[in-house]
Order: C-alpha cells, then sequence, then structure tokens
C-alpha cells in the first residue's frame, strides 16, 4: 500500500539516495556529483509548513519524494515556489510521481502559495506531460543553460497558478 506522508529528517537518507539516482544517471537535475545527506540537511531545512517534503512509502520502502521550495529570499516573492518530484528508479511509471505532486500541490494551495514554477530539462517528456496534465503552463524555454553528460541542454519553465 501506497503512503504519502510529510518527510522528517529521519528520512533525509533515502531522499539524498534517491536525489543521487537522479544526479548520476540523468540530466534531470544539473547537480553533477552527488550530495551527502550533510549537504542535503541545510536544504531539508529550508522548507516548512509553507514549503513541505512529502514522501512515498511502499512496504516501507521510501520509493520517492517531493518538495516545494522557496524560489527566492527576496521577499515579494513569498507566495512563489519551485516543485521537485524525483521517484527510485524501479519504481516509475506506475503513477506515483502524479500521487506526489497532487498531494505536494494540495499542501501548497492549503497553505496560500499563489503560484508554483518548476524547470524541465528539455527532452524529459515524461514530466513536462505530467505538468501540463496537473495544469502548470509553458512559460518559455531557457536555450543552452546546462551541459550535462557532454549535451548542451535547454531548460522549460512551466507555471502553475491557483485558481481560488
Ligand atoms: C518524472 C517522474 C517524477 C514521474 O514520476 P512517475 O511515478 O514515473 O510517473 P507516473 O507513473 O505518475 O506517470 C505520470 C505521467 O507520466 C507519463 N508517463 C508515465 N510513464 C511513462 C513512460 N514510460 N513514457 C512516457 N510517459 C510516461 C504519463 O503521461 C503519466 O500520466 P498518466 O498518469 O496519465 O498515465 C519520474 O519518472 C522520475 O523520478 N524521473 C527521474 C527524475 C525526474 O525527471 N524528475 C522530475 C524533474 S522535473
Amino acid at each position: 500500500m501506497l503512503d504519502i506522508r510529510q518527510a522528517t529528517i529521519d528520512d533525509l537518507p533515502d531522499i539524498t539516495n534517491i536525489y543521487n539516482e537522479a544526479v548520476l544517471t540523468t540530466d534531470a537535475t544539473f547537480d553533477i556529483d552527488p550530495k551527502t545527506v550533510e549537504e542535503r540537511t541545510s536544504w531539508f531545512n529550508a522548507h516548512d509548513a509553507r514549503h513541505p517534503i512529502l514522501v512515498a512509502v511502499e512496504n516501507n520502502t521510501l520509493i520517492g519524494w517531493a518538495s516545494l521550495s522557496k524560489w527566492s529570499d527576496r521577499l515579494a516573492y513569498a507566495d512563489t515556489a519551485e516543485i521537485s518530484v524525483y521517484i527510485k528508479d524501479g519504481f516509475r511509471g506506475k503513477g506515483t510521481g502524479r500521487k506526489l505532486m497532487e498531494a505536494v500541490l494540495a499542501k501548497g494551495n492549503e497553505a496560500g502559495l499563489h503560484t508554483i514554477l518548476s524547470r524541465i530539462v528539455a527532452g524529459n517528456s515524461q514530466s513536462i506531460k505530467l505538468h501540463e496534465s496537473l495544469g502548470f503552463g509553458h512559460v518559455g524555454i531557457m536555450r543552452e543553460v546546462g551541459r550535462k553528460f557532454g549535451r548542451l541542454l535547454d531548460v522549460y519553465i512551466m507555471q502553475k497558478i491557483y485558481l481560488r
């Protein structure tokens, strides 16, 4: 059974492992070197009730996480957040990413955020489709802003504005 719940600091090693899998094997994140749990502790601590981290747990295994992170420390951006979602290799394509995104977007809505941004590498059509189906629109494309695995990469910016 799939349980989606708020992350605790005890989840951080599993969250970091899933992130590092994506760092090393995908261009979904533009980090190139794996992160230590210590490095990710400051990321974890930068989240709060308005900026949740949720985890998906199946049969005692943490199989994915999603977060809403501050877009900027400049206060006029306070109601804007950036979404991230990562599913453990071997558990993708089974609906968990969609459920985690729905859950974390609902939390952002309850917390009174106004808009959610997402940066998605060109070619990650699964993620782009998923965002489109959850109400994200296309803002634009930043051309050739990244280089990973020897390829220059474009980044799509997508945005959801909560309707209230
Ligand atoms: C992108 C990611 C988060 C999606 O999560 P997931 O659990 O694999 O996706 P889901 O099973 O919930 O599927 C969501 C949608 O993706 C699409 N999709 C799923 N599997 C797919 C596949 N094999 N090929 C193409 N599209 C696919 C479908 O449109 C699906 O929508 P549906 O619910 O209408 O069928 C996940 O694959 C992942 O962690 N990828 C690596 C890291 C990453 O890209 N993170 C996002 C950074 S922006």
